[in-house]
């Protein structure tokens, strides 16, 4: 038996990078998926790279209507919501200190990846409750655990996402929802290829990977374990994937 098998899952920002990666899995898993991206033609590239009767739904995460219409097409057509992946997000090379950053990056920052995720939970938790549980992965990252100087707008939205995961998994245990997050460190996605060569401190950082640099693959693994009952005991966690970048 597959590992996510009669699972139905809904992954925001899969249209490419990480959740591509784990879009991909979950299907070979044998999860029905809806893939939730802005980007219509990509997303509609991962889920037929996906297969296994993958949808594609185009989906703004920071805009409520657009959130909820995407997580409403996915219960009436797959019946159900098990698994919750709220991954769309991501840094960009204009981000920096709170001293230097630009006003709109933080902005940027907090709306894409804290209040996208916020969104997500907020519209995709009842679904499954409906469904008796579920599990509910959010993204961080390696800045919400340690100091990475010169990404504050990026750090703020992670660290919040960190936070609202521990308080979320102690609000909905009752129900069976177990809501954790992944912390990755440098993740080589084509994404994050161009903001390693671009940004001397991370070119530093991804030096500093103890097991070598970290793939999308990688990422997914973790995903694949959260959301299946392997993990039925596991709820408010934070989990590093990261070359032992935070240990170093
Ligand atoms: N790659 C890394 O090094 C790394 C490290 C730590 C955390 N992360 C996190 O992992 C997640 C995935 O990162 P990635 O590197 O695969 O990113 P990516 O840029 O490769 O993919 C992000 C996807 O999100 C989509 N997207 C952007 N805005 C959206 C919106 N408003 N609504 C819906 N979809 C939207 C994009 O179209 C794209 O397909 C992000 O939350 C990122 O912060 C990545």
């Amino acid at each position: 038996m597959a590992r996510l098998d009669g699972k139905v899952a809904f992954i925001t920002g899969a249209g490419t990078g990480i959740g591509r990666a784990t879009a991909v899995l979950f299907a070979r898993e044998g999860a029905k998926l809806a893939i939730a991206d802005i980007d219509a033609a990509a997303g509609e590239e991962s889920a037929h790279l996906a297969g296994n009767g993958a949808i594609a739904i185009r989906t703004d995460v920071t805009d409520p209507d657009s959130l909820q219409n995407a997580i409403r097409q996915t219960v009436g057509l797959f019946g159900r919501l098990d698994v919750l992946h709220n991954n769309a997000g991501g840094s960009t090379a204009a981000d920096n200190t709170a001293v230097e950053a630009p006003l709109d990056e933080f902005w940027r920052a907090i709306k894409l990846d804290l209040f996208g995720t916020f969104l997500g939970c907020r519209l995709g938790i009842p679904e499954l409750i409906k469904s008796g549980g579920g599990s509910v992965i959010n993204m961080s990252s390696n800045v919400a655990l340690m100091g990475v100087p010169g990404r504050d707008c990026y750090t703020a939205a992670k660290g919040g996402i960190a936070a609202i995961t521990r308080s979320l998994a102690v609000a909905y245990a009752p129900q069976k929802v177990r809501v954790n997050a992944i912390a990755p460190s440098a993740t080589m996605t084509a994404r994050v290829r161009a903001l390693v060569a671009a940004n001397p401190a991370l070119t530093k950082l991804a030096e500093s990977h103890l097991l070598g640099l970290i793939e999308p693959e990688d990422i997914a693994a973790t995903a694949l374990y959260l959301a299946s009952d392997e993990s039925r005991m596991v709820t408010g966690q934070v989990l590093r994937v990261d070359s032992g970048v935070t240990i170093s």
